[in-house]
Parts: structure tokens; C-alpha cells; sequence
């Protein structure tokens, strides 16, 4: 099984998000038995939470259920994901400053072909709706773009 981890800062917004589409995008391609998803944050303010209930609602309004409760990003988990997404540049640092095996360690939207290379899902926690519902546009092109990479990558 190819396995994905979506990684924010607490876990609770963005990095759900991400997983609760891919699952969505996975399911659309009738390949759930062939990708697993998962997601972390860098931080562990909200280690054990539910997502946020405003990205619960937004992603429910497309039919995305976002799956799981928080928790923190371990160095060992590079061993255990074939891609390891981060939602911005500020996670992508500190992933990269865990250490460990990092070849599949990218920005999501590095996926995203429409978008320029190095463009990030903005922090929602502090905003208002629009905020969520971009969040659920980016993840979604990011998702879509990485489903087409893995099915090349893996022959699915
Ligand atoms: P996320 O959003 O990284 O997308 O889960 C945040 C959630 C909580 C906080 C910051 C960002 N916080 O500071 O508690």
C-alpha cells in the first residue's frame, strides 16, 4: 500500500483537511485499497482534538468527512509514508529539521500544476469562512495533483 501523511501546524485544521479530500479523491478512483492516508502537526498544542468544527463543517458541505484526532509529527514517520506533505513553507522547515529518510518530503501544492512551485495552504485558525473554504479549494488541486503522481510513480 503507497501511504500519504498530510502535515500542518496543530493538526486540527489544514492537514485533516488534506486527508479527509485525498480520501474523497482516493475513493473517487476506486483505489482506497491501494493508498492510505494519514495526517500530523509539527506542533502539539491540540494533540488528541477532533478537527477544528469549522473545517468540519466546510469539508462536510462537499461531502468530506475529516477523519481522526490530532496528533504530533515523529521522526519516524518518514519511514512509515511514501509522501509526507506540508501545508506550508514555516512546516516544511521544521519537518526537514526532524531529519530522518525525507526523499518524498514536498508541499502539497508542489502538486498542484496549476499553481506556482512553493505555494502554501494559508493558517485559517484566525480567519473567517472564506479562509476554510480556500483551504478546501488548494487542498483539493493539491490532492488531485498528487493522486496523478502517485498513480505514475506506482504504476496504479
Ligand atoms: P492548522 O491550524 O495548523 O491548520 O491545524 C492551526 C490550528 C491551531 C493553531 C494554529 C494553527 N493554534 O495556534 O492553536
Amino acid at each position: 500500500m503507497v501511504r500519504v501523511c498530510f502535515v500542518c501546524l496543530g493538526n486540527i485544521c489544514r492537514s485533516p483537511t488534506g486527508e479527509g479530500v485525498m480520501k474523497k479523491v482516493i475513493a473517487d478512483a476506486a483505489l482506497s485499497s491501494a493508498i492510505g492516508t494519514d495526517s500530523a502537526g509539527t506542533a502539539a498544542y491540540h494533540v488528541g482534538d477532533r478537527p477544528d468544527a469549522r473545517s468540519q463543517r466546510h469539508a462536510a458541505r462537499r461531502g468530506v468527512t475529516l477523519p481522526g484526532r490530532s496528533r504530533q509529527f515523529q521522526k519516524s514517520d518518514f519511514t512509515k509514508f511514501d509522501y509526507v506533505l506540508a501545508m506550508d513553507e514555516e512546516n516544511l522547515r521544521n519537518l526537514s529539521k526532524l531529519g530522518g529518510k525525507q526523499e518524498h518530503l514536498s508541499l502539497l501544492l508542489d502538486y498542484a500544476d496549476a499553481l506556482p512551485v512553493g505555494s502554501s495552504v494559508p493558517d485559517p485558525y484566525y480567519g473567517g469562512d472564506a479562509g476554510f473554504e480556500e483551504v478546501l479549494d488548494l487542498c483539493q488541486q493539491g490532492c488531485e495533483g498528487l493522486l496523478a503522481a502517485i498513480r505514475r510513480e506506482h504504476s496504479l
